[in-house]
């Protein structure tokens, strides 16, 4: 009988993906099948996220509670960018656990589940040829790694501590990964890296050198591919030839992530994002000349040590200016092993709290104003997932969630939809063609 296996995926898509490798690797080497409980499962994995403190802080908690009400010879592990910025510190604090494996080591998994408290952390290994598997957490969309690691130095940023240098994963292996999945019935492709349009700045082995530019224009040759996404580009890397590609690809989906961070110029520099606030502005003015359809989302974090008012008026400033289809926002999080976790002039924990409430207010309104105008207008939906409550969702072309009523024959088709009610991260509609 197959083995259980239980696996929590915390943080970005780059960890989804990982969690689908290993689920691959378990079940193809190892019998293994997924299970939705946690005491029945024989390995518990969780794959984390350090971004912020917070989630390391739960990781602790949660793993006490695993180990309470786990089957007696269950194995834990711990995955992921924690268990690379931890290490062997993981199973000192929570010496149940089996092994530590890191974001740059996954492919390792079936080698660290026979060894007891092994420690796979090495954020140089070359992990851009490690064979895709098959497993796809859903047969409708192929999330691809298109690179590996980040070679920017944000100073408030951990990811390139837990997942190394950038290596860009040879343009062929993708074509063909992508391929693979239009071949099994996807219509769209997601590509994933840290800093997607940096791609081409270092590969493994000596393949021609493509930059993202071209690898969309090689992949939108696919037949039977349809959509292509992906995150998260830079606005540093933004240039024309990229939007324009952007723009006038039919295949390439019309939702841009531009990760901000801030508004202000002096604080962008203090972060080491290498451009400005100018520069931004004028990389969202190109986009909507070229692409006026888009929807742009945008990463924001308040209270970076040394932010001022004025600094902070600047990203509002920036945020109205644009006017974003979706922020996520963060408090700054002093991070270990990045350079700002150094920086002294921090700035008081009421201010903060209050700075992300004035963001996430004026965004709801910018937000919900957007919303308002969309009722009646029609989208071309690629429905994807089956709800309970016998509605069906998928995304427009630009990115924005859309339930019908319907069965799961609506499933992996694209339909146009009539938008009828306006939800807040999830509109309504009927089908019209
Ligand atoms: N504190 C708060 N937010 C952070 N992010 C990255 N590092 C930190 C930090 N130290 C946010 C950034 C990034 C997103 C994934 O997480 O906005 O784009
Ligand atoms: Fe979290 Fe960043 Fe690691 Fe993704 S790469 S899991 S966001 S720390």
């Amino acid at each position: 009988m197959a083995k259980k296996l239980f696996i929590e995926t915390l943080g970005c898509a780059m960890n989804s993906r990982d969690t689908e490798h290993m689920i691959a690797e378990l079940s193809e080497k190892e019998d293994y099948e997924v299970c939705e409980n946690f005491a029945e499962a024989d390995l518990i994995l969780i794959n984390t996220c350090s971004v912020r403190e917070r989630p390391v802080h739960k990781l602790f908690s949660e793993l006490g509670v695993f180990n309470k009400k786990k089957k007696a010879d269950a194995k834990i592990g711990v995955c992921g960018c924690t268990a690379s910025h931890l290490g062997d510190e993981i199973i000192k604090r929570a010496p149940y656990v089996s092994f530590v494996l890191g974001a740059r080591n996954v492919s390792k998994i079936t080698e660290v589940l026979h060894k007891d408290k092994a420690v796979e952390i090495d954020i140089n290994y070359d992990e851009s040829e490690f064979a895709f598997k098959d497993f796809r957490s859903s047969p409708y969309k192929a999330y691809i790694n298109i690179s590996i690691g980040c070679d920017k130095q944000c100073t408030f940023c951990i990811v390139p501590k837990t997942r190394g240098d950038e290596i860009s994963i040879p343009d062929n292996l993708i074509i063909a990964e992508a391929q693979k999945a239009v071949d099994a019935g996807a219509r769209e492709v997601f590509l994933l890296g840290q800093n997607v349009n940096n791609y081409g700045r270092r590969f493994s082995g000596d393949n021609e050198k493509v930059n993202f530019t071209e690898l969309l224009r090689r992949l939108s040759r696919i037949e039977g591919l349809e959509r292509i996404r992906f995150t998260s580009p830079h606005p540093f890397h933004m240039d024309d030839e990229f939007i324009e590609e952007f723009a006038s690809n039919p295949k390439i989906c019309k939702s841009m992530h531009m990760p901000l961070q801030s508004g202000s110029s002096q604080v962008l520099k203090e972060m080491k994002r290498g451009y400005t606030k100018e520069w931004f502005l004028n990389r969202v003015e190109k986009l909507r000349a070229e692409c006026p359809e888009v929807s742009i989302s945008t990463d924001i974090i308040v209270a970076f040590p040394g932010e001022s008012d004025e600094d902070f008026l600047d990203t509002l400033d920036v945020v109205k200016r644009v006017g974003f289809d979706q922020i996520f926002s963060f408090k700054y999080s002093p991070r270990p092993q990045t350079e700002a976790e150094h920086f002294t002039n921090t700035v008081d924990p009421d201010v903060a709290s209050a700075r992300l409430t004035e963001l996430q207010e004026l965004s709801t309104q910018i937000i919900d104003a957007k919303n308002a105008k969309l009722l009646g207008k029609v989208f071309r939906v690629y429905f994807e997932d089956l709800n309970q409550d016998y509605y069906v969702s998928g995304r427009s072309d630009n990115n924005i969630v859309i339930k019908v009523k319907g069965s799961d024959e609506l499933l992996g088709t694209f339909r146009d939809v009539k938008i009828t009610a306006i939800g807040r991260t999830i509109l309504t509609g009927e089908i019209v063609a």
